[in-house]
């Protein structure tokens, strides 16, 4: 049987709105997560290091967040640090301080 397109889009929207209040939780953590895999280039997955550059992984969310003010400030002494803390924002910081403090 041949369900017309239409009929089929609608069914398709309304399951994705039925999903949407459910992973709203969710989308709050892997939003964190994606933010914080940027890091993991140089810091390690999930921030825990393996070479030269410091761990991050359960270090504080304190820490980790006046860590990255300072660095976007220019007021803490970095190679390049200062650079990538300029693209985020308080709330994004304090997002990505929270994850890395929870591993
Ligand atoms: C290009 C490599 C690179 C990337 C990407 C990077 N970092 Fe760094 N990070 C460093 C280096 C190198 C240092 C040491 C300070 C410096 O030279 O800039 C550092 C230092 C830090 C420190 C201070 C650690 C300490 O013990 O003093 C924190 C916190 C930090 N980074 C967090 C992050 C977070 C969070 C991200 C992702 C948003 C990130 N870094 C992305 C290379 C990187």
């Amino acid at each position: 049987m041949r369900i017309p397109t239409p009929l089929v889009a609608t069914g398709t929207l309304a399951a994705v709105l039925a999903l949407l209040p459910a992973t709203a939780g969710a989308g709050q953590v892997s939003r964190a997560a994606m933010l914080a895999s940027s890091c993991a280039g140089c810091h390690g997955t999930d921030g825990a290091s393996p070479g030269a550059i410091p761990s991050i992984a359960g270090k504080s969310a304190t820490f980790i967040e006046r860590a990255l003010k300072e660095f976007r400030a220019g007021t803490r002494p970095a190679t390049v640090m200062d650079r990538h803390a300029k693209g985020y924002t308080d709330e994004e910081i304090e997002l990505i301080a929270e994850f890395f403090a929870s591993k």
